[in-house]
Order: C-alpha cells, then structure tokens, then sequence
C-alpha cells in the first residue's frame, strides 16, 4: 500500500469518529511507519517507558539462560533515557531458586523504576503469593500508579473459571491440572475495582495485562467485552482516557485500533513457542537447551519504547532482530500467521500517531 494511500484509509476512519482529533502518521504493524514522523503538536518532553514483554527466564527455553537479554533491555532503557521499564508478564516460571531471585533482583533493582504485570507462567514453580512478593506487588495480580500525568493501570486476568461466578487464581501446578488452562478471566471485583480506578481518572490511562482485552481467537481473555466496556464508558465520559491497552502473551505483534482505542500486542523479548518439534537447530544447541525444539528464537532482544506527550501523542520506537540461526516459521514447518492471522516474526513495530486531543 502505498503511503498516500495509508494516510487516507486512517483518515477515513478518524472521520468516523468524532473525538479523534487526527493523526500524523499511520499505525499498526500492516500499515507500520518509521518513527520519526510528524504526528501534530509536541508538547514537551514525552514520558518514555521501555516496554517487554515473555522472556521466560528459564533454563528450558531457548537463550533465556542467561541475562543477556535483560541486560540488553535494560541498557536500552539507560540509552534511551526512560522514565520507567514495565515487563508485561511470563518474565519467568517460578520465584525461589536462588538464580531466579538473581535475575528478579537485576530487574527490581534498577535505577529506573521497574514494574511487572503478571503472566499465566510466572507461578508456575510456586504459588501466587511467592510471585506477587517477589515482584512487589501488594497481596493482588492488578494495581494502578500515577507517573508522569498518567494513570498506569495493570490487570491480572490469571484466573480458571472453573464455573459461573467461580474464580480460582493460576498457582502451582494449577496450569497443568486443569483441562481449560486458557480460561482467562477478570473476576467481578477486580471489574469493579478498574472501573474505580479508569472512569473519571484525572489522569490519561494506560492500562496493561499479560493477556489480550482485544483478540477474537487466539488466548484472548475470556470476559474481554466486560472490560472493553468499561474503556468505553470512560471514554464516553471523557474522551481520550484510555489512551492506549497493551499486553503480551501471544509473542505476536501488532497494533489495532477498537472502537477508537488502540491495542498494542507486544511481542516475546525472546522467541515464539509452537506446540510441535523441528529438527532444525544445531544438536550441540539442542542438548543445552532441550526445549528449544518448540520454539524458534531471535538473535536479539525486542522491546519497545513507548513516548507518551500530554497532547495525545503516541510513539512506539520498536526493533527488529534476526531468526536464531536464520530458521523461520515457513523453514520448520510452522504455521506463519497465529490464530488471528498475526504473522511471527522477530521484531517490535513502530509508529507514531494521535487519536486524542487533551487541551
Ligand atoms: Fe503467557
């Protein structure tokens, strides 16, 4: 498609809505754009967060053995001077071997602040309150601060609905044992709580979970329509409060703009996981990394920094890596595209754009 064109498919859409105020440049990873671009007024320096998501630290999974691409991260998140670092969950399987505490620690104790939304794996080797101490958390999955002039806002959509109304949260061994480990869901009284938390902010939000509000078929969160709801109503209220929902999970990427909210689904710092094997790694590899059979890798780590302006821009500063050992998803056999239709590849996109205006 060619840019002109680009510009126009966005325009038509803004037309539709009439609280979009305008955009400068095209969005989402099938009409991606280099950063950069114009996207109407700055108003001062933005706050920038470093964002990533699924690294699995893991001695299973492939070149997650090391710190390497934390520390990639991290130096990233140093170079490009963000306010904040935010890991968007599966950031490891378990809390208390003394290696995990290590790399938890590297994390936590950066001299950026550092936060963490909570993934379906990251109890898996313990229970869910040794995963919320460790990554200090207080007692809950979800929480909100305000940075910046923003509202942050993290959901924790880790539950079984084991039946109506009954909600039990991931924990050990849990995963395995239940049949529909997919099931996720936002209970009741964490609805109510977002609902507190985003309708009427003073703030813009930016709301956050391991798990998509905004997918149709591939592990979206079960009860998504509650929460896309409640967007809704805050928007309606206000228009521009939801500024931007973001989450891992699916090692995809992509944007979506939903009823006039863009979705950013962020991709693994570190590779994507399929449910069948392939050959295709060196057997030297292979023995040091058993798991990586499953899996197809990136030679670096992604991340995105994300420039937050008061007027309503937005920009993504994203990445792009090479497949591990040059083996892609076509090269093993693999599907290409997830059940959405989103393509795996290595890297993070970027754009740039306005949907909001704050005065
Ligand atoms: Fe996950």
């Amino acid at each position: 498609m060619t840019s002109s064109r680009k510009m126009k498919r966005i325009h038509m859409a803004t037309n539709r809505r009439r609280f979009i105020a305008g955009i400068g440049a095209a969005v989402g990873a099938a009409v991606s754009v280099p950063t950069g671009g114009v996207a109407g007024a700055v108003s001062g320096r933005p706050f920038k967060v470093c964002v990533f998501s699924d690294l699995h630290f893991d001695d299973f999974w492939t070149n997650s053995d090391d710190t390497s691409f934390l520390d990639g991260i991290m130096a990233r998140a140093e170079r490009e001077k963000c306010d904040m670092m935010i890991q968007l969950g599966d950031f490891m399987h378990g809390v208390e071997k003394p290696r995990q505490r290590m790399f938890i620690e590297r994390y936590n104790a950066s001299r950026i602040p550092a936060y963490h939304v909570l993934g379906n794996h990251d109890q898996d080797q313990c229970n869910e309150e040794a995963t919320l101490e460790a990554y200090h958390m207080r007692g809950t999955g979800y929480y909100s601060f305000d940075r910046g002039g923003f509202r942050f806002v993290v959901a924790d959509a880790n539950y079984f609905c084991l039946e109506p109304g009954k909600f039990v949260h991931y924990g050990k061994g849990g995963y395995a044992r239940i049949r529909d480990r997919h099931s996720y869901s936002v209970p009741p009284e964490q609805l109510e709580w977002l609902r507190s938390v985003i309708v009427g902010s003073p703030h813009p939000c930016v709301v956050m979970a391991h798990e998509s509000f905004e997918r149709a078929n591939y592990l979206p969160v079960r009860n998504a329509s509650e929460v896309r709801r409640i967007f809704a109503e805050a928007n309606a209220k206000k228009p521009g409060t939801v500024r931007l929902v973001m989450n891992g999970h699916n090692h995809n990427d992509n944007l979506r703009i939903l009823d006039g909210i863009p979705y950013w689904d962020v991709n693994s710092a570190n590779y994507q996981w399929f449910g069948k094997r392939h050959d295709k790694y060196p057997a030297e590899y292979v023995k040091r990394h058993p798991g990586s059979v499953h899996t197809l890798g990136w030679t670096r780590p992604l991340s995105g920094v994300l420039s937050l302006w008061p007027d309503g821009r937005v920009r993504i500063e994203g990445v792009e890596a090479d497949w591990l050992f040059g083996v892609t998803a076509k090269d093993a056999g693999f599907p290409v595209c997830d059940g959405d239709g989103r393509e795996t590849h290595p890297k993070i996109l970027s754009a740039d754009f306005r949907l909001f205006t704050s005065l």
